[in-house]
């Protein structure tokens, strides 16, 4: 009986020290540095997986292939308001505004979303497929050169609330790659 014991405890300590107690931070292929932004990323088969981090306490976001201004970009933005993040799928609908996918009638397609805020600095990180086949999301290519815009909010947390910075790079997000066009 007491063998059985002493087996089985011996069991639950080697599972306890032999799984780490916080999961490593994810290691991403590419970093691009804007004016006060950086953009990681990893394509990894059909999916890219985004750390995007801004020195705003307001929301950051990244928005894929605007065609005339905003019009037409895959948004996604994020922020952190009292400790918990919210991040949304947005569609710019408009040449200077844009809305939720489910608004419009779409999908949310953020995968493993997660946020945070430290010292004055948004981060947020998530996964979306690259062809999410949602109406309201264009397919991302990892190979050829895509249009990319990064902006950041003034503080507010509010999606309505309009940038404080916004810059457009065109990257090859295969290998890195990146000229900063606006
Ligand atoms: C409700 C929120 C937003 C409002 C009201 C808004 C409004 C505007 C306005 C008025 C302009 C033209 C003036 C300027 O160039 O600054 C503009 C441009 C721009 N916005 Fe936004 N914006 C919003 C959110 C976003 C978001 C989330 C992004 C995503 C990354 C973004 C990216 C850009 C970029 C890159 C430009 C420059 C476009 C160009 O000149 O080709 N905006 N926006």
């Amino acid at each position: 009986m007491m063998k059985k014991f002493l087996f089985i405890i011996s069991i639950i300590a080697f599972l306890f020290f032999s799984i780490p107690l916080s999961l490593p931070a994810m290691e991403y292929e590419h970093t691009l540095e804007a004016k006060n932004m950086q953009f990681s990323w990893t394509i990894e088969g059909d999916q890219i997986h985004v750390k995007l981090s801004a020195k705003t306490t307001g929301w950051a976001s990244i928005g894929f292939d605007p065609e005339k201004a905003m019009l037409g970009a895959n948004i996604i933005i994020g922020a952190v308001e009292k400790g918990k993040f919210k991040i949304e799928d947005h569609y710019a609908d408009r040449k200077r505004g844009h809305s939720s996918d489910e608004k419009l009638g779409g999908r949310n397609d953020v995968l493993n979303p997660s946020g945070s805020e430290e010292d004055g600095v948004t981060t947020i990180s998530f996964t979306l497929p690259l062809d999410t086949g949602d109406k309201y999301d264009k397919p991302i290519n990892p190979t050829g050169i895509s249009r990319i815009m990064f902006a950041y909010g003034a503080g507010k947390d509010s999606f309505k609330n309009r940038h404080s910075y916004r810059t457009i790079y065109e990257i090859n997000l295969s290998t890195g790659e990146n000229k900063k066009i606006k």
